[in-house]
């Protein structure tokens, strides 16, 4: 596919920060990996819920939704995975120059895809946040039953039980959330990103 034909026209629109200014707020990726099953969207949506009610505008992205829709041709091979990253985080960049915060829920079960996240969006407006929640414990809660499935042979490549997952080195943030409440990780992470996303008087 030749780009020989695409004019970008980005440098003709509003720029990001009079649509920042009009929002009255950063706009940034808080990007959330963790197992399935290990809170992730439940803290997100709780969270946004929160931000909203604060007055900022965020917007969850997560990984039940993105794979029945624009990555619904998308299967768990480390391939799509890479591409269904690739494809969220381009997303995600669009949203992010529109001034929004998006609260992005994906297994991103690798560094190295986490690493590509962080360079397409843009290093400044990247803020990884491990929801670390023992294997065990999310093994546990199967809330949607697909561990059991795993474990049974009927699912393959189930991220901790065989295909990998690499826990981040060093994120911006990490939420254990063995014996917290959702409303406690929330607080965490809000005391963690306001800072960031506050627009100075
Ligand atoms: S990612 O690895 O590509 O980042 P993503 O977050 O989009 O994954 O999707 C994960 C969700 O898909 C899980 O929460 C689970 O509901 C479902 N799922 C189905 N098959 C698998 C699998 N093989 N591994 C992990 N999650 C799976």
């Amino acid at each position: 596919m030749s780009a020989g034909h695409i004019h970008p026209v980005f440098d003709r629109l509003v720029d990001r920060a009079t649509r920042e200014a009009l929002l009255r707020q950063h706009s940034c990726a808080l990007w959330f990996t963790g197992l399935s099953g290990s809170g992730k969207s439940t803290i997100a949506i709780a969270l946004e819920r929160k931000l909203v009610e604060m007055g900022y505008l965020a917007q969850v992205l997560d990984g039940d939704n993105i794979r029945s829709g624009i990555n619904n041709n998308l299967g768990f091979s480390e391939a799509d995975r890479v591409e269904n990253i690739r494809r969220i985080a381009e997303v995600t960049r669009l949203f992010v120059q529109a001034g929004v915060i998006t609260l992005n829920c994906f297994i991103s079960p690798t560094r190295a895809m986490r690493n590509m996240a962080r360079e397409i969006i843009g290093a400044d407006d990247f803020m990884e946040i491990y929801i670390n929640t023992p294997l065990a414990i999310c093994e546990q809660r199967d809330v949607k039953g697909l561990y059991a499935r795993a474990r049974r042979g009927e699912i393959r490549d189930f991220t901790g039980i065989d295909a990998p997952y690499e826990a981040p080195e060093s994120p911006a943030l990490e939420i254990k959330t063995e014996n917290r409440t959702v409303e406690e990780c929330v607080d965490m992470i809000i005391t963690h990103a306001l800072p960031r996303i506050q627009l100075e008087a």
